[in-house]
């Protein structure tokens, strides 16, 4: 990923609105957090933003918001980054790793509507089960459809939120319906290598309840809704108006930058289907869905129709997933593994007793999974270069 490709065509408007905050002297929330909390409510069609220090301490905002409490569960992905299990610890819950789907590897729907029905397969009971947090992994909206069912048909009863992980889907859509409206509250990062992207930490969360924005508002300041009065304890996690400014300036071209993307995506769908590599995996072809061992050595995840993918990762699933990101590294093409070992197996969660086997998808998407090049400014000959050079590894 090169970052100064972008730099490069934003550097005076970036500098003039650091100025702008340097000239200010108003350095940590004010006008500018205020400015991009509307704008990016309006991208999203969420009610309301409140802006904060980065995408994890937006998970965990999103979490107590949501009303998870010590003591209650939360249904995840094991197939995610760390913070989205860690920030249901921080909220003081318990996450509950179910499966992921085979063909999109995001949260598997049917299996928590089954966990959630299945009182004795439960660890904890299911009235503890506070929330569920679907991550709209590498920029495609998990099912929002089955989950909304499971929450106002099936668990209506046990009082269940849905809290969007959203970090990597900003501008993403389900139904036409943007990623950060979808639940009750959503959390987004800005990472620097986020499509939309701070020059240091940021995050945001977004709601469609203004009674849970306040209290976020108050849980990112200490608890303080006024100077040196707390009514609970919170902490500081707030955004710089650096990071502000800069984003704002970055939002005017999220439309354009997330469009590049899909084309890029579009161009290695082309080029892999010319070269013979591919067979794409249907989420609904699960007859061996735990083994990806099919006589084509690259497979594509699976695309939801609903889903507008905005690819903050191209992912593919490949034999000999090692020796061909060595092939690539030595061609100095970067590649990455999102994630290499699942949650439940994190030596952080050995606490919950889960042990290799117990989730088999997200074991086997481990193994297989591989991030190519993937930036708005990404050329068609890079693109070309790479999908080449794959094709020589497996000749
Ligand atoms: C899915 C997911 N959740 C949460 C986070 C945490 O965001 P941050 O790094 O801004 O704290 C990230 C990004 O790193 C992420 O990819």
């Amino acid at each position: 990923m090169d970052l100064r490709r972008q730099y490069d065509g934003l550097r005076a408007d970036v500098l003039a609105a650091i100025a702008r905050v340097c000239d200010s002297q108003s350095f940590i929330l004010g006008p500018e957090v205020e400015a991009l909390e509307r704008e990016i409510a309006a991208l999203t069609g969420a009610a309301c933003a409140v802006g904060c220090a980065s995408g994890t301490e937006a998970l965990w905002l999103a979490l107590v918001a949501a009303g998870v409490k010590p003591g209650d569960s939360v249904i995840t992905t094991p197939f995610s980054f760390f913070a989205s299990a860690s920030a249901i610890v921080r909220a003081g819950a318990t996450p509950v790793f179910v499966d992921v789907d085979p063909g999109t590897l995001n949260l598997d729907a049917t299996l928590v509507g089954r966990r959630l029905r299945d009182r004795q397969a439960t660890p904890t009971k299911p009235g503890n089960v506070r929330a569920i947090l679907p991550v709209h992994l590498y920029g495609q909206c998990a099912d929002m459809d089955r989950f909304d069912r499971i929450v106002h048909e099936d668990a209506q009863e046990f009082g269940v939120a849905i809290v969007e992980d959203a970090a990597q889907a900003i501008g993403a859509e389900w139904r036409g319906r943007g990623a950060g409206s979808l639940g009750i509250t959503a959390a987004f990062s800005f990472y620097p290598t986020k499509n939309l992207s701070a020059y240091g930490d940021a995050g945001i969360v977004t709601t469609s309840c203004p009674g849970m924005a306040e209290h976020m508002r108050q849980l990112r300041n200490h608890g303080s809704p006024r100077r040196y009065y707390h009514y609970e304890f919170g902490w500081n996690g707030r955004m710089d108006a650096i990071q502000a400014a800069v984003l704002r300036v970055k939002l005017g071209h999220i439309a354009d930058w997330n469009q590049s993307r899909q084309q890029h995506a579009a161009t290695y769908d082309r080029l892999f289907a010319e070269s013979g590599l591919t067979s794409r995996q249907a989420s609904d072809q699960t007859s061996d869905h735990t083994s990806t061992q099919g006589s084509a050595p690259v497979r594509l995840l699976s695309r939801s129709p609903q889903a507008k993918h905005v690819f903050h990762q191209y992912v593919i699933r490949v034999q000999r997933r090692d020796e061909l990101r060595q092939f690539l590294a030595d061609r100095k093409i970067g590649s990455e593994i999102y994630y290499p070992l699942p949650l439940h197996l994190q030596p952080a969660f050995s606490y919950l007793g889960l042990k290799a086997g117990d989730l088999p998808v997200a074991e086997q998407a481990a193994r297989e999974v591989l991030a190519l090049p993937m930036f708005p400014e990404l050329t068609e000959a890079e693109i070309q270069w790479v999908v080449e050079s794959i094709a020589e590894f497996y000749s």
